[in-house]
């Protein structure tokens, strides 16, 4: 097993050998949604708190199932009704949750480097659900798993990402976890969505999406963050739909076999049609599927490095004699 992290912060810096052991654990975990009993002991006795500071469908249920699919028991936080509405800080928060004996801690948090900060204040293993425009690693994890399960090794395989690169932490993921696989990204949208300098990450930038997905292998499409755009990024939301927007017609002038992915949560009719959305080279709602086994597998691994960490110290105290 090539795991060995306390926690699941970013994929930038994550080797591909750590990808490949995750994505297999995966397929394991896969394995288990489709039996009749969809459910495993593998965390009996672990307490999972999931902290949400900002809205979400998919990731909040999507781990809230996985915790529950493997027997852990799971405490869910939301801000609106918490006592941080009474001024309690993130770090005072925080550490009354571990008080009550919390092994690990999911966090959405809409500042970058939330959950980096909270290392600092709590023992427990964090995951990051997504931080700001940050990152948003079990998604592109997600994604991955996806993109291999269709496309197979994806070493030097197109990969075209389209939209808003600029305030996506799904983009930023995904890029780092591409390029450690080695696959070859490219990006397409408008300049004011593209990061200044993102060319260093190794990838190729246009704004035309004929070259971005003409001989793409998989193009994944990025929801137009409509609660972002009022800082004059988009002239109109019609115009990026006519200059970006993945329809039926653009589909056709792509490989006959692409895989179209998205994140979620869609807007139908302005980044992706809704025929394309729901058409037979969408992979979207198998994402969300393989989402919570990814989710189940990256539990797993954490669990394993606490419960490894827990027989070294039991070892040297046994060894000292305490
Ligand atoms: N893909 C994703 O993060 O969706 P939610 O915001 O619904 O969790």
């Amino acid at each position: 097993m090539n795991w060995t992290r306390k926690h699941l912060l970013g994929l930038e810096g994550i080797e591909r050998d750590e990808i490949i052991t995750i994505l297999d654990t995966t397929s394991r975990f896969r394995e288990i949604l489709d039996r009749p009993v969809k459910k495993v002991p593998t965390l009996r006795g672990i307490t999972i708190a999931n902290l949400f500071f900002e809205p979400s469908t998919r990731t909040r249920m999507s781990f809230e199932l996985a915790e529950k699919r493997l027997s852990a028991d799971v405490l869910n936080f939301s801000a609106s009704t918490s006592s941080l509405k009474k001024g309690e800080t993130l770090r005072d928060t925080a550490r009354n949750i571990e008080a009550m004996k919390v092994d690990m801690v999911v966090m959405r948090h809409p500042s970058p480097g939330a959950p980096h900060f909270l290392t600092n204040h709590i023992d427990g293993s964090i995951i990051n659900a997504g931080d700001g425009s940050h990152e948003h690693p079990t998604q592109a994890l997600l994604d991955l798993f996806t993109m291999r399960e269709h496309a197979g090794d994806l070493k030097g395989k197109r990969v075209t990402i389209v939209g808003d690169i600029l305030h996506s932490r799904v983009a930023r993921s995904d890029i780092w976890g591409l390029k450690a696989l080695g696959a070859d990204v490219t990006l397409c949208g408008p300049s004011t969505f593209m990061p200044t300098e993102v060319e260093k990450l190794g990838v190729t930038v246009t704004h035309d999406i004929r070259d971005a997905t003409g001989d793409a292998d998989i193009v994944n499409i990025l929801r137009i963050q409509r609660e972002r755009q009022n800082g004059g990024f988009l002239p109109s939301l019609r115009e990026y739909s006519a200059l970006f927007g993945i329809n039926a017609a653009r589909l056709r002038e792509m490989k006959p076999d692409v895989l179209i992915m998205h994140p979620g949560p869609i807007n139908r009719g302005v980044e992706i049609a809704p025929d394309v959305a729901d058409g037979d080279r969408s992979v979207i709602l198998e994402q969300v599927t393989n989402g919570v086994a990814v989710r189940m597998a990256m539990l797993y691994l954490l669990s394993m490095v606490r419960a490894s960490k827990r027989v070294e110290e039991a070892d040297i105290l046994a060894e000292v004699g305490a």
